[in-house]
């Protein structure tokens, strides 16, 4: 929670690169082990969506072997969506206005980590089995679920 709630301040914040030293030194600060910068969190997030491999390098495995290997393979790089799959579904698109603005209750962090890991969307519903079921660490989830909230535009 704290790493999560840091996290938000920094992009509440507008708090971008370089910037961020300016204002919070201690957010950045490099902690090589252990505790997660956001900066750190962010990375790792963008690497789990773009390659579907962590920062460690593993593999991001789902309840059933996923039809493709990572999240920017159906959603797209920039998370537009718009896929279509041959059961009919429909990659979602998880940019920010979409997921936040148009979609009615807006999702957030912890219905985001929802989706991800048991397929169930913000109106409590089951997403079609195309999505996978992903079995993440909660590090892992937490950074992916931060990326997609806020910083696919
Ligand atoms: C094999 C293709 C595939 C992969 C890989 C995949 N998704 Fe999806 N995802 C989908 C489809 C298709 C839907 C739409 C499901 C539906 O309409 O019920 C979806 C829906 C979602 C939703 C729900 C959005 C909404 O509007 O309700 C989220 C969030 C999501 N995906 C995030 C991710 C993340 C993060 C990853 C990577 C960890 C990922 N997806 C990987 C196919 C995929």
């Amino acid at each position: 929670m704290k790493i999560s709630f840091a996290f938000l301040a920094a992009v509440a914040g507008g708090l971008v690169g370089c910037s961020q030293r300016d204002h919070s030194g201690a957010s950045l600060s490099a902690k090589p082990h252990g505790n997660l910068t956001p900066k750190v969190a962010t990375e790792n997030g963008r690497l789990i969506f773009l390659t579907g491999r962590d920062r460690d390098g593993l593999k991001i495995v789902a309840a059933s072997p996923p039809l493709r290997p990572s999240c920017a393979a159906c959603h797209g790089a920039n998370g537009a969506g718009g896929q279509k799959f041959t059961d009919g579904a429909v990659s979602a698109d998880l940019r920010h206005a979409a997921l936040a603005g148009k979609q009615k209750p807006p999702y957030t962090i912890v219905s985001l980590e929802r989706a991800i890991s048991h397929g169930i969307d913000n109106q409590g519903k089951p997403l079609d089995k195309v999505m996978p079921r992903w079995k993440l660490s909660q590090n892992d989830l937490s950074d992916v679920a931060h990326y997609v909230y806020a910083y696919l535009k």
